[in-house]
């Protein structure tokens, strides 16, 4: 039996093998290149890891989730590439590196982002045909991307986080913003697996709730180590979000509160796991 971390291991090399296999080469073209740069710069791959695990927890083909996980990964990555331009959160450093603006111009971050969406969707499509018999499963786990990646999901979050810059902090305003911008983009790996593995209903339903306590404890996480964590860890700049005026956690509700928040929402998602019984041991030790 695998350890956890392990397994956790495995997942991400998984997922970085799947990349480099799926990603066009460079070849001179300055977009490809400022794509692989941010993709292959690393990351905690969280949201393949929840995609692949949460196949393996429903008795799913393993085989048929490494593409669908892999692009949820280029998704990620175009929304981190835009989310740091100077028109959003304009930031120096992703990833231990500089930002993609940063090394190769807001124009070619912005295509390098538009490149990495629509090859995502490229890869997703082609991997849904390619399994015949299960291809339904594949689209509507597609559908279930683009909807919490899109203009109802992740791209909303921003919006509103946009929009509520230098604003009193309003509990309401701040749940929306961390559903939306990332517990969405969290619970899509989940959802996409369990319509790859042919779940039903309960787990579906369960998966969702999970997806939403660990997307609103991981986005108070982010938020406090804003406050509190180190930016050499992080890869990014710290104390960016009070410079900002951004609505987080912390700015409306302290860090003791937001920490004892983060905790309970990482219990919920424990409980709501339930339903898999030890089959769900990994899924709550990831969330843990
Ligand atoms: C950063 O996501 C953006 C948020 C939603 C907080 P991650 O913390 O998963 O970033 P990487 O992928 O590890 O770089
Ligand atoms: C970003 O939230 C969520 C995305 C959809 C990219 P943040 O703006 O807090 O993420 P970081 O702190 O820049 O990683
Ligand atoms: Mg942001
Ligand atoms: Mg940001
Ligand atoms: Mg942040």
């Amino acid at each position: 039996m695998n350890s956890f971390k392990q397994q956790l291991e495995q997942y991400a090399q998984w997922t970085q093998e799947c990349l480099e296999q799926l990603l066009p080469p460079q070849e001179g073209d300055r977009v490809t290149e400022a794509m692989r740069y941010s993709l292959l710069a690393g990351g905690k791959r969280i949201r393949p890891v929840l995609l692949l695990a949460t196949c393996e927890m429903l008795g799913g083909d393993i085989r048929q989730a490494r593409v669908p996980a892999a692009a949820l990964e280029m998704i990620h990555t175009y929304s981190l590439i835009h989310d740091d331009l100077p028109g959003m959160d304009n930031d120096d450093y992703r990833r231990g590196r500089l930002t993609n603006h940063k090394v190769f111009g807001e124009g070619f971050a912005i295509l390098a982002g538009d490149g990495l969406l629509n090859y995502a969707y490229e890869c997703i499509l082609n991997n849904a045909l390619a399994w015949g018999e299960n291809t339904p499963g594949h689209i509507r786990a597609a559908q279930e991307i683009a909807r919490r990646a899109g203009v109802s999901g992740m791209v909303a979050g921003q919006s509103i986080d946009l929009l509520s810059e230098h604003h009193e902090p309003n509990e309401a305003t701040l749940q929306y913003i961390h559903t939306h911008k990332t517990a969405d983009l969290l619970t899509a790996p989940l959802l996409a697996a369990a319509y790859i593995a042919g779940a039903d209903e309960k787990a579906i339903s369960a998966l969702e709730t999970f997806g939403l306590c660990v997307g609103l404890a991981f986005q108070i996480d982010d938020d406090l180590l804003d406050v509190l964590g180190d930016a050499k860890d992080l890869g990014k700049q710290t104390g960016m979000d009070a410079q900002r005026g951004k609505q987080t956690w912390p700015a409306a509700f302290g860090v003791e509160r937001s920490r004892q928040d983060a905790g309970k929402a990482i219990e919920q998602a424990a409980q709501a796991l339930s339903p898999f019984g030890e089959r769900g041991a990994y899924l709550r030790e990831l969330a843990r």
